[in-house]
């Protein structure tokens, strides 16, 4: 058996990860360890809770006490860390537990990782690290960090301490940085589900700035494979860039989504522009193609429209989301919109 900790597994992309691979994997144990914050839904692991290789444990990365618990108990020897808190407008209105869950998250962790021999302690991060690209050029594993948000922030931090860690003890870790994601659970703050539920909803849009800011969208599948061959293949001290090669500037989707939907363009208002928004995000993915052999599967034509119908056939799942402490959210972020 191969006793993995995957933290932050109750979120968007951890939950696809577990469901995912509890499904194709016989060979995995997976404890899946998350402290539920607003981000976090229980519901997202249904098709995983009665599998005997599945064990949930509710709490935080920067609890050590428990880290240690978990490590003896179920003899972990790799670790995924997807834990985090993700959304960049959040980090604007709020960086402080930012810092807290993905640094000293981050290092609780890698230190109990450390501590008990792992094999391989595998960093989930992003290509925001990198900062923002002009018209041209691509992020390649050498472009040099350069976050703008207080989240990219914490993520490039996170990112140099964990190299760190290979670089002065040998530690077997890899760092992966991928696109943005899309697919079913995420949760609806990001752009895709949020215009989504929005058009169902017949709500107004709210488009930031002039729409043209550029994002480099991957399906959240195609990441988890990556992430899986990473953790299997991946040499220690490396980065991995991972992108689907489909860039698109925001005010397509959204006009995507509502051609789909047959819901009116009316419905988009440009709003204030984010402040410090990264432009262009685009990257190079040449290094995992060549050195382990990765290639996304999903089209995006395809996958979008699968996606924008899960919303549509899901929406008891987003409705009991989309109240209390989303409500608050949203009426902070976007005001009397
Ligand atoms: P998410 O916000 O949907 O989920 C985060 C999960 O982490 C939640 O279940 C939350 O409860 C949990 N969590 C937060 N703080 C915790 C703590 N202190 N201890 C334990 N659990 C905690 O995020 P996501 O979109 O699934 O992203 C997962 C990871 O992938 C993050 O590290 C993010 O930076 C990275 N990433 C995301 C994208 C994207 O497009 N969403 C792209 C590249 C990288
Ligand atoms: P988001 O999903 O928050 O991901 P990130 O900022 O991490 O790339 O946003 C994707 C893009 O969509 C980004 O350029 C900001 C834009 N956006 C809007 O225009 N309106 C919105 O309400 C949201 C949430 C995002």
């Amino acid at each position: 058996m191969k006793n993995i900790l995957v933290t932050g597994g109750a979120g968007f992309i951890g939950s696809n990860y577990i469901n995912f691979m509890l499904s194709n994997r016989d060979e995995y144990f997976i404890v899946n360890l998350d402290k539920l914050t607003y981000a976090g839904n229980l519901e997202n692991l249904k098709p995983s809770e009665d599998n005997k290789n599945y064990q949930f444990i509710n709490g935080d990365i920067v609890n050590s006490e428990l880290l240690d618990f978990i490590f003896q108990k179920y003899k972990i020897k790799y670790v995924i860390n997807f834990a985090a808190e993700s959304h960049v407008d959040r980090s604007i209105l709020g960086s402080q537990i930012f810092y807290q869950t993905n640094v000293i998250g981050t290092n609780v962790l890698l230190e109990t990782a450390r501590k008990y021999d792992v094999e391989k302690f595998l960093q989930v991060s992003t290509d925001e690290v990198y900062g923002s690209l002009g018209k041209e050029g691509l992020f390649t594993e050498s472009t040099p960090l350069s976050p703008n948000s207080p989240y990219s922030s914490s993520k490039a931090a996170a990112d140099m301490m964990v190299l760190a860690f290979h670089h002065t003890f040998g530690m077997p870790v890899v760092v992966t940085r991928c696109s943005n994601n899309y697919g079913p659970l995420q949760f609806p703050e990001k752009l895709i589900p949020l215009m989504i539920i929005n058009s169902l909803n017949n709500k107004k849009l709210p488009v930031y700035g002039d729409g043209l800011n550029v994002r480099d969208w991957i399906y959240v599948i195609d990441h988890n494979k990556a992430i899986d061959l990473v953790l299997e293949k991946g040499t220690p001290g490396n980065v991995y860039n991972i992108g689907a090669s489909n860039e698109m500037p925001n005010i397509e989707i959204v006009k995507l989504i509502l051609q789909h939907l047959k819901k009116p363009e009316e419905l988009i208002q440009h709003v204030i522009d984010r402040p410090g928004h990264d432009r262009r995000y685009a990257i190079d993915s040449s290094k995992i193609k060549k050195e382990l052999g990765w290639l996304p599967e999903y089209s995006f034509e395809e996958a979008i429209i699968q996606t924008i119908d899960w919303y549509a056939k899901n929406k008891s799942w987003w409705e009991r989301i989309i109240t209390g402490e989303y409500q608050k959210y949203y009426q902070t972020q976007y005001k009397n919109f």
